[in-house]
């Protein structure tokens, strides 16, 4: 064969293996703010280069909004090829059902096992011994993220823990700072909640409630303690009138409120607003009382497709996504920690770096994803977005509520 038909056969091969190659992937997630949209475009990028194409089916209005829509195309026989849920139980009954790709052979060639840390992510991947989901990354809700500048105009100095925030807030209200900022969205409140049980009746009590049910501690006294404080913040927020929590993020970020007790992934809009840890901004893991980091996060889920080439295009952006530098140019953009101990984190601001000791350290915990089913945690989120609406309705009540939700909770 002459050098020109060398060339041709070469030409050719390679338009055949691209065009066998290069498919369409539609990926759904919930990730629609700044900084989550500077993140999701770091997978989007890295796909790209692979000649494939990320179609991008963001869903507006938070992971509340966008799980109904994505659990029901997937039942009703319309999936995407790639989707986000939180780690945990909220896949569940579609890995049951059969409709979730099994990873498990991707997962062993590339040995997610020795690599993913720490292990309860691949854990709650796994059903019967096989992995579903790939984890992306470590985001903790533990933590509580105040602007400098609202304390120094109130003339306080930024609080080191709970305690001290919540004695600020007199002074903040008369500066005419709002003292904590609160979306309305269902999981806010419930999530400011449990990051309260942690902080202040530790995380013993926590995995007990959450992961055990323990009824009767829920209606106990440590949690009275918890609901009290919940009381004051419900206080603190009465006049945080906004629904989304980066716009809740965003009063912080302006001065407009003192703080917020929220996940990592606010970190993400800091960042897009040009903020810097420690000099704008400071953050408290576990409210400064009780730090530790909450191993829960996000993981794609990969429906069962009759495509081959799309198939084979999904096996590709799941080994993606767990690649060093897609995980840590993703992360840095969200806030959250990477999934795998092996990378390079130099940039990390200084509450990433806070972050990263707590879990060198070892003091971890798991998401209520983690340890509730999906179903119990709806009533938990109901219940507290109408106590922090209804300030008829007091710490007791509530509590005795909450304990009852627990008591028939799975
Ligand atoms: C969480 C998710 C985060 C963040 C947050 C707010 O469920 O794990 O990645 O996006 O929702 O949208």
């Amino acid at each position: 064969m002459n050098t020109f038909k060398l060339f041709l056969a070469g030409a050719s091969l390679l338009a055949l293996s691209t065009s066998a190659k290069a498919v369409d992937l539609e990926v759904t997630h919930w990730w629609t703010s700044g900084g989550e949209a500077a993140a999701v475009a770091e997978f989007a990028k890295a796909f790209d280069a692979t000649g494939n194409k990320w179609v991008d089916g963001a869903i507006a209005g938070s992971g509340g909004t966008a799980r109904p829509i994505m659990i029901s195309r997937i039942t009703g026989g319309d999936p995407m090829a790639a989707t986000q849920f939180n780690h945990g139980r909220q896949a569940e009954e579609l890995v049951e059902a059969g409709l979730m790709r099994d990873l498990t052979d991707i997962a062993t060639a590339e040995g997610w096992k020795d690599i993913v840390r720490p292990s309860s992510l691949l854990d709650s991947c796994t059903l019967d011994g096989k992995i579903y989901c790939v984890p992306v990354n470590i985001h903790s809700q533990q933590w509580l993220w105040l602007s400098n500048a609202a304390f120094e105009k109130a003339g306080v100095p930024v609080p080191t823990n709970w305690d001290e925030y919540a004695a600020a807030a007199p002074a903040l209200e008369a500066a005419g700072i709002i003292p904590l900022a609160m979306g309305q969205q269902s999981w806010q409140t419930s999530l400011a909640f449990q990051v309260l049980v942690v902080a202040l009746a530790g995380s013993d009590v926590y995995n007990k409630v959450y992961g055990d049910k323990d009824a009767e501690l829920a209606a106990g006294p440590e949690l009275a303690k918890v609901f009290e404080a919940a009381d004051k913040a419900r206080a603190m927020s009465a006049n945080s009138k906004v629904q989304d929590w980066n716009q809740a993020t965003n009063m912080v970020i302006t001065g407009q409120a003192a703080g917020q007790i929220m996940g990592d992934w606010a970190q993400g809009e800091f960042a897009v607003a040009g903020q810097v840890a420690g000099t704008d901004y400071t953050c408290l893991p576990g409210l400064g009382v009780n730090e530790v980091i909450q191993t829960g996060g996000d993981a794609f889920y990969f429906p069962v497709l009759k495509d081959e080439a799309k198939t084979a295009a999904q096996g590709e952006l799941a080994k993606l996504m767990m690649s060093p530098e897609v995980q840590v140019a993703f992360n840095l953009k969200k806030g959250s920690l990477p999934v795998r101990g092996d990378v390079n984190l130099e940039a990390a601001n200084d509450c990433m770096k806070k972050g990263l000791d707590i879990l060198a350290k070892g003091n971890i915990i798991q998401s209520p994803d983690q340890l509730m089913s999906a179903d119990s945690l709806t009533q938990v989120n109901d219940l507290f977005v109408e106590f922090f609406n209804t300030p008829s309705i007091t710490a007791a009540d509530a509590q005795k509520r909450f304990a009852d939700i627990v008591a028939s909770a799975d």
